[in-house]
């Protein structure tokens, strides 16, 4: 059986392409979701993508999450560091999340130190850029077989 991952992009991913290059590599949104679906082919996963800069979509698009995927990868961007509502939808869909980020969040600010989705992800890969989503993928696949 393919497992399907749901791959969800938050805020300011959209600019990816033009964001500080030093930290996220200068890949657009378009090429990182290509690398993905290559990450994902190689492990037999099935991937879905999607990204907004809204809150309550990303929110709503947890709570659906169940009815088409086997599990996550999370990249909400900055709501990572203080989204309560994210968390608390997570927590609902039950499903097996990875927490992802380009960059190493735990070396950079103060403030990006702190995950609220953290404890409730079987792993967080960081600071590995976009190679850090096929490890994503690896202890999904891991998890779920
Ligand atoms: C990020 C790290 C966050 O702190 C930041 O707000 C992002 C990107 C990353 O992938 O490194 O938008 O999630």
């Amino acid at each position: 059986m393919r497992h399907r991952i749901d791959v969800m992009h938050g805020v300011n991913f959209d600019v990816l392409g033009n964001r500080n290059s030093a930290h996220y590599g200068g890949v657009t949104l378009t090429e990182l979701e290509v690398k993905i679906k290559a990450f994902a082919r190689g492990l037999e996963m099935e991937p879905s993508f999607s990204q907004t800069n809204h809150e309550g979509d990303f929110v709503e698009r947890l709570h659906r999450a169940g009815e088409s995927a086997d599990g996550l990868v999370l990249n909400p961007g900055a709501w990572t560091h203080y989204s309560y509502a994210i968390r608390d939808a997570l927590e609902v869909t039950g499903l097996p999340a990875v927490e992802v980020h380009l960059s190493a969040v735990d070396e950079r600010e103060e403030w990006r130190r702190t995950s609220v989705i953290r404890d409730l992800c079987i792993g967080c890969v960081q600071g590995k850029g976009v190679d850090g989503y096929r490890e994503a993928l690896e202890l999904l696949k891991g998890h779920l077989t």
